[in-house]
């Protein structure tokens, strides 16, 4: 007993050593390129003298901030080349107000690339596809700078002299275009002029975008376990320490940053917040991915259903440039690296049993309704049962919320331990929903060819036989899992 424990904890360690010379190199150690002869610009003290009459608000936040005690003033981030396009001459000297990630990677390299290879960079990206339906359709262009852009981001315009166009900015989204070709804004997280690290080490720091129907982490986190126990012992949280690992500077909780970005035992921190993510989980049908990180510093999800991508193979990428493979990290391992987070804390069982009942969930969803549901909008297109116009029939709207709200609702509780989102505001609508909204509009469009594609996607499913058996589910386990006595 006693030595299949031990040997237990060999292997686990054996694995954890494994695991660290993989994931150290792809949230290397920070590189800072912090030599303060990079900053100190001579012009910066006209500005604050100014500034600190006509924005003093503005400029105190600055006085108060780890910039202004190392010496880096306005202009050490503001300064730009007449050759940008947002560049503008501003009492005597050449500034744009746009501080874009590139600018502040001139001295935060380490930060710099894994935000641009992460996927909150690509946050504009993904939402192209839908902008058109449910931005400008459903409701008005309007609402793109109001709202979808206010999260993803906007794609920065310059007008003529240099000003920005107030259609796109101002904008702090997460994946924001900027005039430079640069992604992102690290002002999304990092509120200025104090750019704090404690101040991005709370909830808060996410909760902007991170809450509501279809990503309910604030909400969730608040009521886990672990919300309740950093809200009492925050004070505890060590908040404002120079380096910040669980275990270590810090035990009372974690918080979002702790397991998405945080440093744990030997796990080092990082600014690429999808990389211990095994799952997809904001899809129709979750997907396990693979994070395939290539030459050029970028990265992509790939469906762990697809065959792996080899390294130094060459990928097409979105916007059709080519690079190659540098490393895939498959669920697994990604699965592995959050799992370390968690072991700070919590025994390996723990974890792991954990970590199952999660996974359960995502297949349940998948198999149970995810799939069905995808196959019968299919089949509704199809047999032009629909228009192929999105979101102008009630069945469209119907389905989008099944997977998008309810749906993500029930898989992100499920994954951040808030059982009331797992079930109540979760799984629970999803199963009313899909039974007492989906089918029944499913009837009514598809009129004679209901009956078939009901049959085919639903009935024939294992999950769904308790609609046509009364002794379903079965009475000792309580559970519709004994195949056995449902066909009998
Ligand atoms: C003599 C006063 C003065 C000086 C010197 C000065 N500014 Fe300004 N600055 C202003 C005023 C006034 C505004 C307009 C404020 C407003 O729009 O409310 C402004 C606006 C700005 C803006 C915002 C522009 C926009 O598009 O919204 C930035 C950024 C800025 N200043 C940075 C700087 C920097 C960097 C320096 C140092 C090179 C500097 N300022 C020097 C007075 C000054
Ligand atoms: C660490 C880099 C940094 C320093 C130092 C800095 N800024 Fe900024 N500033 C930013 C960022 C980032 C933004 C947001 C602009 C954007 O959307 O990218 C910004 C925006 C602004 C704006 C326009 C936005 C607003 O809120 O009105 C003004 C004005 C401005 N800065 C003035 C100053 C002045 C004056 C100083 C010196 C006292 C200063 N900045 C120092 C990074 C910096
Ligand atoms: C309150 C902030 C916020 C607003 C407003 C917002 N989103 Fe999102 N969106 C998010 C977040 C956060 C995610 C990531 C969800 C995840 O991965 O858990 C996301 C995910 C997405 C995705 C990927 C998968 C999914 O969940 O659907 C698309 C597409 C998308 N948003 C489109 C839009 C469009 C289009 C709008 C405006 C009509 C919009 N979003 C408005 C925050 C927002
Ligand atoms: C998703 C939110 C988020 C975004 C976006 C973000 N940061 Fe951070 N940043 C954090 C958090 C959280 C920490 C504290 C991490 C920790 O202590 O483990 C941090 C810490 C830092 C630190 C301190 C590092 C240290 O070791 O002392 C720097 C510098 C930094 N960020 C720069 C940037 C730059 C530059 C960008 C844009 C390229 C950026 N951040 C974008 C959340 C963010
Ligand atoms: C010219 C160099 C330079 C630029 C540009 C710069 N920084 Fe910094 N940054 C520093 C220095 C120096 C420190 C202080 C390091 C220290 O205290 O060890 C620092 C510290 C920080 C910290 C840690 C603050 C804390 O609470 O300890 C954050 C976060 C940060 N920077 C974010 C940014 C962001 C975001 C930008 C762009 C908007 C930016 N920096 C631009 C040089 C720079
Ligand atoms: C300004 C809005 C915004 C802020 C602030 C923000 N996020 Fe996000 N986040 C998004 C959007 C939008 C997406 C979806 C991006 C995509 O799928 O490309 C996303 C995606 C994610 C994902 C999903 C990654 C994956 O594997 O699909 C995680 C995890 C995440 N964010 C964590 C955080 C944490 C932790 C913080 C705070 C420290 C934070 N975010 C702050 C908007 C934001
Ligand atoms: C105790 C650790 C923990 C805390 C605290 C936590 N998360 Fe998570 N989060 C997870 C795990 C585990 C997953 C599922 C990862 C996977 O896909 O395997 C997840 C999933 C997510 C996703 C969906 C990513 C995907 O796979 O599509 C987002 C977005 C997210 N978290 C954001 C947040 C935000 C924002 C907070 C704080 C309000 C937060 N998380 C707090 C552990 C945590
Ligand atoms: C910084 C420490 C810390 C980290 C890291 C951490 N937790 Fe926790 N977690 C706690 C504490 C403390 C409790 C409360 C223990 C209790 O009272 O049951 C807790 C409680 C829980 C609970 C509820 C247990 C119950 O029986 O009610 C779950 C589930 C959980 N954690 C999962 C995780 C997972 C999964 C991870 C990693 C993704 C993780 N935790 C990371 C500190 C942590």
């Amino acid at each position: 007993m006693c030595s299949t424990l031990r040997s237990r904890g060999v292997r686990w360690r054996l694995l954890a050593a494994i695991l660290l010379a993989f994931v150290v190199p792809l949230a290397e150690a920070a590189k800072v390129d912090l030599d303060p002869s990079n900053w100190g610009h001579e012009a910066g003290q006209d500005c604050i003298s100014c500034h600190t009459k006509s924005s003093a608000g503005l400029a105190r936040q600055w006085q108060d901030s780890a910039h202004a005690a190392a010496g880096v003033n306005c202009m050490d981030c503001h300064q730009a080349d007449v050759s940008e396009p947002d560049a503008m001459e501003h009492e005597g000297q050449i500034i744009a107000t746009v501080v874009s990630p590139k600018d502040c990677g001139r001295c935060h390299t380490t930060e710099l690339e894994q935000q641009q290879g992460s996927v909150h960079a690509e946050a504009y990206a993904i939402i192209a596809d839908r902008v058109p339906a449910l931005a400008d359709n459903v409701t008005g262009p309007e609402m793109r700078a109001a709202g979808c852009d206010q999260c993803h981001g906007s794609v920065i315009k310059v007008k003529g002299d240099g000003t920005l166009d107030p259609d796109t900015w101002p904008n702090s989204g997460i994946g924001r275009i900027n005039p430079d070709g640069s992604k992102g804004s690290c002002s999304s997280c990092h509120g200025r002029h104090r750019f704090s690290k404690a101040q991005a080490r709370e909830p808060a720091a996410c909760d902007r975008c991170h809450s509501g129907p279809d990503s309910p982490d604030k909400e969730i986190f608040e009521a886990s376990k672990h919300g309740m126990l950093y809200t009492s012992h925050r004070s505890e949280m060590n908040l404002d320490a120079s380096e910040w690992i669980a275990g270590r500077d810090y035990t009372a909780a974690p918080t979002c940053v702790t397991c998405h970005m945080g440093a744990a035992g030997k796990l080092p921190t990082t600014h690429d917040v999808g990389l211990r993510n095994a799952w997809s989980l904001n899809t129709p049908v979750s997907e396990r991915q693979y994070l395939v990180v290539l030459d050029d510093g970028s990265e992509l999800e790939q469906p762990a259903s697809a065959k792996a991508p080899k390294r130094n193979s060459e990928i097409e990428k979105a916007d059709g440039t080519i690079a190659k493979v540098k490393t895939v990290a498959t669920p697994k391992r990604r699965r592995q690296a959050m799992s370390l987070v968690c072991l700070e804390c919590h025994s390996k069982t723990f974890t792991a049993g954990f970590m199952k009942q999660f996974d359960n969930v995502v297949e349940l969803y998948n198999t149970k309704f995810g799939t069905p549901a995808r196959a019968i909008m299919g089949d509704l297109y199809e047999r032009e049962l629909l228009t192929p116009t999105p979101f102008d029939e009630p069945i469209e709207f119907t389905y989008w919320e099944l997977w998008h709200d309810e749906g993500a609702r029930a898989r992100h509780g499920a994954a951040m331990a808030s059982p009331n989102h797992a079930w109540w505001e979760g799984m629970y609508l999803v199963g009313r929903n899909f039974y007492s909204r989906f089918l029944p509009q499913v009837r009514d469009v598809a009129g004679a060819d209901a009956q078939d594609i009901i049959d085919r996607h639903v009935m024939a499913k294992e999950r769904h036989q308790w609609l046509q058996n009364p002794n379903w589910p079965n009475p000792i386990l309580g559970f519709g899992s004994n195949t056995e006595d449902a066909d009998g």
